[in-house]
């Protein structure tokens, strides 16, 4: 543990100097790198009225000695550089000694430290006035307690925004630094109630604890070491694609970055699985020597200046794509022909009132004729370069199982269960946004009988159900009449559909986003054509066909592949060809 001393007027001058302290998330903020700096490995944050009134942090980090603690709270002092060499070797969070002196420029200050566990100190600011420091019993680390943030900046005060609006940007600063250090456990705390604990864990357990169980499976590792660059981390399946930013983590030795130029690396890496406006999930962690990298660019440290930028963007690019490689080999960058089927009415889903009707079920009695366009487009290209056109209409089943169909670079096979589900998955998101599935007549209506809770629930979600298809009556006494059910649902399945919707309830309540996904993935998974149905090739050609129309024809709503692509080449290795 280095000395705190004062930095050299030289080099107070080329510290890119500025206002740390806008809100209370950024005291959070300056605390938390205080507390890992000190090689913390407990931290306990303790919030009131969204950091208005008090923001605590505890850690069990090395501790302030006195004489440090007579210095830590004035302008300039740091024990982290000494020298202008230093400020080009940053190992740090902290480097500019400014933080804790601009916080004690607005607030009410108590801080307590112990650097051994014989004894403790203590002392307080306020009102710019630095108390005596006291002796006090050890705490093992160090506690910074903040009240009253800009009690003597009323403009500044003036411009916090509500308890809960601040109080989120500190749970999204706390989230962060749990991202960035899983082997640390954190408490939060917001009037006396605990919103965050994390034990130490892996990174993927802390990402998941972060976020929900749905992650589990959906986090592909990244891992790459090129020369003295090194990258870690994670990237989502297409499953964790969300339409707005904010799950996009880069970490540079251990800092926090916002960096255009690396996201960009990212998204690039998922070549077309991604469109405009749809934000992967990707924490990753990057450990570069010290040198190749200025933090000193911003007060605030959140951007950095990499000495060669096109270098670094090239490791991520590369690190990124090898982990999503199991993702895009299974895809063989088609590119629907939109236009030709918008020019067709009978294969544009969902876009006029009348809901075409896709039932592809064999042995169903409500199977109406399909009509099919003579020569199916779909435009392969391989990855960038667009090549052939070619026609769909020769498909073949095996083993009642999967479609096998010819394209430009050889061939793919295509699980018809799931794309069937990736189809209907979509087609209800829809539905319950707007137009509503289109619904058959049971021949005879049939009784269902629930418990009360079950019955309950299945009020409450008739409206969902009924845009699905399902149309039912209550009858009393728990029952319930069904009179239709989806027209794009094979008979038979309905009981099982209905009380897979209600149990996906039961589990997801809590959060209602997941709670459409959830049972627009059931409901899909259920009516979807199953391994072992048989296909006529009008049947086949209509599943292809409306998969391509849909957002994610490569991946199903669990996650597993749709497409699985063999190239020609694969194929000439393999027979020795070449
Ligand atoms: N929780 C803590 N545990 C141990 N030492 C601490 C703690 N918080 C602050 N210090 C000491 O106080 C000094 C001043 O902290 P301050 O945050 O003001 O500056 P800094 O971290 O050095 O730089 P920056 O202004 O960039 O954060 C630190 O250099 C460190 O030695
Ligand atoms: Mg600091």
């Amino acid at each position: 543990m280095n000395q705190i001393k004062s930095l050299s007027e030289d080099l107070r001058n080329k510290i890119s100097a500025g206002e740390v302290v806008e809100r209370p998330s950024s005291v959070v903020k300056e605390l938390l790198e205080n507390s890992l700096d000190a090689a913390a490995t407990e931290i306990i944050v303790i919030i009131e009225k969204g950091g208005h009134q008090l923001i605590q942090v505890r850690d069990n980090g090395h501790g302030i000695s006195t004489d440090g603690l007579s210095k830590a709270f004035k302008r300039y002092t740091t024990s982290k550089i000494s020298t202008l060499a230093d400020l080009f070797n940053i190992h740090t969070l902290g480097f500019r000694g400014e933080a804790l002196a601009s916080i004690a420029s607005v607030s009410e200050i108590n801080v307590s430290s112990s650097v051994d566990s014989v004894s403790g100190y203590q002392m307080s600011i306020s009102n710019g006035v630095t108390s005596d420091i006291k002796a006090a019993p050890p705490i093992g680390g160090t506690e910074i307690t903040v009240r009253n943030l800009f009690y003597n900046t009323p403009a500044r005060r003036k411009f916090l925004k509500s308890i809960n609006s601040e109080f989120r940007q500190i749970v999204k600063m706390v989230r962060r630094f749990g991202l960035d250090f899983p082997n640390v456990s954190f408490i939060l705390e917001h009037n006396n109630k605990k919103v965050l604990n994390l034990f130490p864990e892996s990174l993927e357990d802390r990402i998941v604890s972060i976020n929900d169980p749905t992650f589990r499976d959906q986090l592909l590792k990244v891992d790459l070491i090129k020369d003295d660059y090194k990258i870690s981390g994670f990237v989502g399946t297409l499953n964790l694609i969300r339409k707005r930013p904010g799950q996009q983590y880069i970490f540079v030795n251990h800092r926090y970055v916002q960096n255009r130029l690396l996201n960009s690396a990212v998204y690039s890496a998922y070549e077309s699985l991604v469109k405009r406006g749809e934000y992967p999930f990707s924490l990753l962690n990057l450990t570069i020597p010290a040198d190749q990298l200025d933090v000193n660019v911003h007060p605030m440290k959140i951007e950095v200046k990499f000495i060669d930028e096109w270098r670094i963007y090239n490791v991520v690019k590369s690190a990124v794509r090898d982990s999503l490689s199991s993702i895009l080999s299974t895809i063989p960058s088609f590119q629907y022909d939109k236009s030709f089927y918008d020019s067709n009415k009978t294969f544009v889903p969902n876009q006029d009132q009348e809901p075409i009707d896709f039932n592809i079920f064999p042995d169903s009695s409500t199977k109406k004729d399909i009509q099919l366009p003579k020569d199916s487009i779909i435009h392969f290209n391989a990855r960038s370069k667009e090549s052939t056109i070619k026609d769909v209409n020769s498909l073949w089943q095996v083993h009642n199982k999967y479609i096998i169909s010819q394209i430009n670079s050889g061939l793919v096979i295509i699980d018809q269960h799931v794309a069937h589900e990736r189809v209907l998955y979509e087609e209800a998101l829809k539905a319950f946004d707007n137009t509503p599935l289109s619904a058959q007549t049971l021949l005879f209506a049939e009784e269902l009988e629930f418990s009360p809770d079950e019955y309950n629930i299945i009020i409450e979600l008739l409206p969902y159900l009924e845009k699905l298809g399902f149309r039912m009556k209550e009858k009393g006494e728990y029952k319930i009449i069904l009179e239709a059910i989806p027209s794009n649902m094979g008979w038979g399945n309905e009981n099982t559909v209905i009380r897979d919707i209600i149990d996906n309830y039961i589990s997801n309540k809590e959060n209602s986003s997941t709670f459409i996904e959830g049972l627009a993935a059931s409901f899909a998974c259920h009516a979807a054509v199953k391994a072992g149905d048989s296909l006529s090739e009008e049947e086949m050609n209509l599943l292809v066909n409306n998969l391509f129309t849909t957002e994610h024809p490569y991946y199903c709503p669990h996650g597993r592949p749709i497409i699985v692509q063999l190239s020609l080449e694969e194929l000439d290795l393999r027979f020795e060809r070449i």
